[in-house]
């Protein structure tokens, strides 16, 4: 028996490829083990969005090396965006790795693992491709987490967010038939599936780039038709493809959770102009006050960064201000790093100091904390929906999952509820989290 150990870092898609590659892997004979030390490939699943996520990558490589030493047949792969960005480079850096798989090559990688096992070579993939056909997982079997599964609806990114690396490392926007997409969630409801979370780098502008094919809003109408699939997300959005229409389904579509993550990224008009986010704070605020008058009950959770090159302490001021104007249920706040190949990194001097990054992410997430624990409290003593998700991480006999608008719920419960829809009374809040007692279940 073969054993693969993989490791990711980074979003959500690259958990979903990771499945992919577990998945192609194990076909091929490969178990995954949690132990390094007794595998015989090492794969790691690289994320290169910030400066951190990228020396991560290096560190473990560096840790790896040492059981190669070790252990001379052992394989050792790196996939994902930093293997995209830095692709045979990676050789240089790291003389004893065996082969580099871009983010649209999962594919290959079985190919690639049997090519430097029998003939030492070090293969490495990194095409684009024009067609949405890699997207399909060669076993058509979807990936599912007990009553959840994601499914990829598109991949890539034509937007020009000047810090962003993504275009360049997930390649260009490319929607996958909706037909495949329909057909991929009408045998994950078959199986029991009751949540779904469509995913790309900008979901709402599914279709655009494909002649002929449905439109995001349309493609949920679709899926909200679906029988036995009772929740549907979808993440990442850009604000500007928040269209009307858009809004209109989560008026109109029963099943479309209420809850969206919509990265806004800075309060200050001067700070959106060089980032080429293409929206004001005006008109930012516009769209959510459209959507929230369609749907008040509608949950909000964004993206802020911090310390973008000649932020201002007024320029950041405006960041605060947004803050306390939307009243997010929930942010991700990350301080600037610039990143190859980016107009930011082009055009700019990486310019704020890390210890005053250090402190605004500091104030920002403080004043979000004050916001998140009140918007928490004001759930205490409501009957919440709950898909239950997972065993939670404190305490024996404790229960996790979320309600509709993504709060994460914590209760006493049995393990057997995993996967079911539960009926929870809300007693207690806290930032990050609700906890809760269970009244009853399906
Ligand atoms: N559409 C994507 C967004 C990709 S990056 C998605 O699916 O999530 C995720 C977040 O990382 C961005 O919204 C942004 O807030 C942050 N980010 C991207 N590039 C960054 C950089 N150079 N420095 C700091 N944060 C960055
Ligand atoms: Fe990145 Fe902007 Fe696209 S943040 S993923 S370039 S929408």
């Amino acid at each position: 028996m073969k054993r693969l150990y993989l490791q990711t870092y980074g979003c959500q898609m690259n958990l979903y490829d990771s499945d992919r590659i577990a998945r192609l892997m194990g076909q091929e004979g490969y178990v995954t083990t949690e132990s390094p030390e007794e595998a015989d490939l090492l794969l790691l699943n690289t994320c290169s969005v910030r400066d951190k996520a990228e020396q991560k990558v290096y560190s473990l490589l560096g840790r790896w090396r040492e059981l190669k030493e070790k252990k001379p047949g052992l394989l050792i792969g790196v996939g994902g965006c930093v293997a995209q960005q830095e692709g045979a480079a990676l050789f240089r850096r790291a003389p004893y790795l065996d082969l580099v798989f871009g983010t649209q090559n999962i594919h290959k990688l079985p190919r690639m693992v049997e090519e430097a096992a029998a003939f030492h070579e070090r293969p490495v993939a990194l095409a684009f491709y024009r067609e949405p056909s890699y997207m399909e997982d060669a076993s058509g079997e979807p990936i599912v987490h007990g009553a959840k599964a994601y499914v990829t609806i598109m991949q890539g990114c034509n937007k020009v967010c000047s810090f962003c690396i993504v275009p360049y490392v997930r390649g260009r926007e490319l929607s996958r038939p909706s037909g495949a997409i329909i057909g991929e969630i009408e045998a994950l409801a078959a199986r029991g599936v009751k949540e779904i979370m469509l995913l790309g780098q900008n979901v709402n502008s599914y279709g655009k780039t494909a002649a002929g094919e449905l439109s995001f809003p349309e493609l949920l109408a679709r899926i909200d038709a679906i029988d036995g699939i009772e929740r549907i997300r979808f993440t990442t959005s850009h604000p500007e493809d928040l269209s009307p229409r858009l809004i209109e389904a989560y008026a109109n579509l029963d099943k479309l959770c209420e809850h969206l993550h919509l990265p806004v990224q800075s309060g200050s008009d001067s700070v959106l102009e060089r980032m080429r986010r293409g929206y004001t704070r005006e008109e930012y605020l516009d769209r959510i006050r459209r959507l929230r008058a369609r749907r008040p009950d509608v949950a909000l959770s964004t993206d802020i960064i911090v310390g973008f090159p000649g932020e201002t302490e007024e320029e950041f001021g405006h960041t605060l201000e947004i803050l306390q104007e939307v009243e997010y249920d929930d942010i991700y706040a990350f301080g600037y790093s610039a990143r190859p190949h980016t107009a930011a990194s082009k055009m700019f001097a990486d310019d704020v100091a890390g210890e005053i990054k250090r402190r605004r992410l500091d104030e920002v997430l403080r004043l979000q904390a004050g916001i998140s624990r009140r918007k928490n409290e004001a759930w205490i003593g409501r009957i919440e929906e709950i898909l239950v998700d997972g065993i939670a991480k404190l305490g024996r006999g404790q229960m996790t999952g979320r309600t509709r608008a993504n709060r994460i719920v914590n209760f006493a419960g049995a393990a057997e509820l995993f996967g079911a829809i539960a009926q929870v009374r809300i007693t207690g809040a806290g930032a990050n989290s609700l906890t809760g007692e269970l009244i009853g279940a399906q």
